[in-house]
């Protein structure tokens, strides 16, 4: 865990003068996966792990930016319309500063000091815990108002303009704008959101890491995005009225799934569906009906396995084990898929044996170590003032 008087005095020993502090969470997604960016309903949780900023104004236009996670140091001048791409981390705290200042905000220039508790590259998003908390200490430095809203969009653009990843907007929008307590239904059209409460009485969230993460994890991204659109270009022939797969209809697309070619009727598939399940659990949640929940976990990881492909044999390891103990609720992949988490709902009087089993089994059946986290939910960005 960040120790957060270190770092402010790290950041007072390297740049002279004391600094304000900001975070923003990690998150893990209950369920809604590959919804975001087809204009679905996605249902995920910040977690109690942020990355912090300690941050102060310059009264030039330079942005120094050191990562204590990393160990490097780099800076950028805003007024410097050429960039260079430094380092990969360098790209969410550039890109979303960037972003800002395209969309007609006037950023000062800044010293940014970052450490971070969200596992790197673990599918718990810490890229979007860095844009946010980079993006919310850059405007708060300008005395910039913040819109939470504009703020997650930002942090999208810098992944689709310098990261060149084309994500959907669920991880920076609760990394923005989640409360602690809740997991944040949003719906991904209008950006409506509704915080509906976890009941930590009567469920444990574990993430489980399986510690494998694909290589092609970011073109496969993008190649799922562009299959779902001609699915859709392909549909709007019988149904001219839709612009994303939120539109489809099952009904509809039982009716019309012959027309599409084998894969791409398959990715269609799995995004109808996990939309109506997201829905369903969403209403599950509120009315405290776990065991509907859970059910509609398991659906949702076969269908990201089976149709949407975006599982890997770790993953499923760990499902198939999750089912089998005692006090398991629901398990499924989690985040954008091609190795990283599980989500579990584990009831509270299980964690410990359901933990010490999935661990032991996943090394027998892969050879691998799995890494597991009781996950508590936090709250999305802030500053923090003593
Ligand atoms: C990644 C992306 C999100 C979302 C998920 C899959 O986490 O950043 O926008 O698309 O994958 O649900």
């Amino acid at each position: 865990m960040v120790d957060r008087q270190a770092l402010q005095q790290k950041f007072l020993e390297m740049f002279g003068s004391p600094p304000r502090l900001f975070r923003a969470p990690g998150r893990v997604n209950l369920i809604g996966e590959h919804t975001d960016y087809n204009d679905g309903f996605v249902l995920p949780m910040a977690i109690d792990r942020s990355t912090f900023v300690a941050a102060a104004p310059r009264s030039d236009r330079l942005v120094r930016v050191c990562s204590l996670d990393f160990n490097e140091r780099y800076a950028f001048d805003l007024d410097d319309a050429e960039r260079q791409s430094q380092a990969p981390w360098l790209d969410y705290v550039e890109g979303v500063a960037r972003s800002l200042e395209a969309c007609g905000v006037t950023l000062k220039g800044a010293d940014l000091l970052i450490q971070s508790e969200v596992p790197i590259g673990g599918g718990l998003s810490s890229s979007a815990a860095l844009e946010i908390s980079a993006g919310l200490a850059l405007l708060s430095l300008s005395e910039v108002a913040i819109d939470r809203v504009q703020l997650a969009q930002a942090g999208q653009r810098a992944e689709h303009d310098y990261v060149g990843a084309n994500i959907g907007l669920m991880d920076q929008m609760a990394a923005a704008l989640a409360h602690r307590g809740y997991a944040l239904f949003l719906d991904c059209r209008t950006l409506e959101t509704a915080d509906i409460a976890i009941d930590t009485q009567t469920t444990a969230v574990i993430v489980c890491d399986s510690n494998v993460k694909h290589a092609l994890a970011s073109s496969e991204y993008n190649k799922r995005r562009e299959e779902c659109e001609i699915g859709v270009a392909i549909l709007k022939k019988e149904l001219p009225q839709i612009t994303a797969l939120r539109d489809v209809r099952m009904k509809d697309f039982q009716r019309y799934q012959e027309q599409l070619p084998e894969v791409i009727r398959r990715r269609c598939r799995h995004v109808i569906s996990e939309n109506a399940r997201t829905l369903e659990a969403a209403q599950m949640l509120r009315q405290h009906n776990l065991a509907a929940f859970g059910q509609l976990m398991l659906q949702s990881h076969q269908s990201l396995r089976d149709d949407y492909e975006v599982s890997s044999s770790e993953l499923d390891a760990l499902v198939e084990i999750a089912r089998q103990l005692p006090g398991l609720i629901g398990a499924r992949m989690t985040g954008g898929g091609f190795g990283g988490c599980t989500v579990n709902f584990v009831e509270p009087f299980a964690v410990e044996h359901f933990c010490n089993t999935l661990a032991t089994r996943y090394q027998q059946v892969t050879k691998r170590t799995a890494t597991l986290y009781h996950i508590h939910s936090g709250d999305g960005a802030e500053e923090l003032k003593d």
